[in-house]
């Protein structure tokens, strides 16, 4: 076990920091699962764009399939894998939104184009043709000019507040390396799990 093993949060960045380094791109992409009130999964990635002992965040568009789902019920799962590490890591445990300060922040640092992008998607909604969304990219580019770009109310973030967090590593005869952090008051219970 390393110096890590009873804070998950440092494993967890120790673990990214090396995919950083390795993994050709995106090593923050990880899947999000969500489901229905009645039980039915749906999966896509999503990118992480930021982690702390609070928990994992992620933006998008609150009216997709995804912030359906997340409004109806606030439970995710995300998992993350990193070829190059043969590495990965599951997170699980309910949702919260992120503040309006947090998601404004994010928003002001993104390109300038990927800003005018989220007012233009209209995000899992059915796309009449390629030329509809052109035409609202270049109706909001002219919109907003060379102005401020405010963040639009249907866009913002989710912090994913983990309960289980799994670090799982490739080993060899798939006899794999897993541990298993569970939330428990303050701290956290660590144990081992057949692979
Ligand atoms: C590597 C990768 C990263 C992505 N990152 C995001 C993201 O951070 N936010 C997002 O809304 N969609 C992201 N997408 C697109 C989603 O996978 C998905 O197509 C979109 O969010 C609609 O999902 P939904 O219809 O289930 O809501 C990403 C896709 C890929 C392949």
């Amino acid at each position: 076990m390393d110096s890590s093993a009873a804070h998950p949060f440092a494993r967890f960045e120790e673990w990214m920091a090396e995919a950083a380094k390795s993994e050709p791109n995106d090593p923050n992409a990880v899947c999000l699962a969500t489901s229905t009130p009645d039980g039915r999964p749906s999966a896509r990635m999503v990118l992480l764009k930021g982690v702390d002992p609070r928990g994992f965040v992620f933006y998008t568009n609150l009216e997709s399939r995804k912030g359906g789902e997340l409004a109806a019920n606030p439970e995710a799962a995300l998992c993350f894998h990193w070829k190059t590490l043969q590495r990965s890591v599951r997170v699980e445990g309910p949702v919260e939104a992120v503040s309006a300060e947090e998601a404004d922040a994010y928003y002001a640092s993104r390109a300038r184009g990927s800003r005018i992008g989220a007012w233009a998607s209209r995000q899992s909604r059915p796309l009449e043709g390629r030329f509809a969304l052109e035409k609202a990219v270049a109706e909001y580019t002219l919109k907003f000019g060379i102005g401020e770009i405010p963040r639009p109310e249907f866009w913002s973030g989710f912090r994913v507040l983990p309960r289980r967090i799994e670090f799982w590593r490739d080993m060899p005869f798939r006899l794999h390396d897993r541990q298993v952090f569970h939330s428990e008051g303050e701290g956290w219970r660590v144990e081992a799990l057949y692979p």
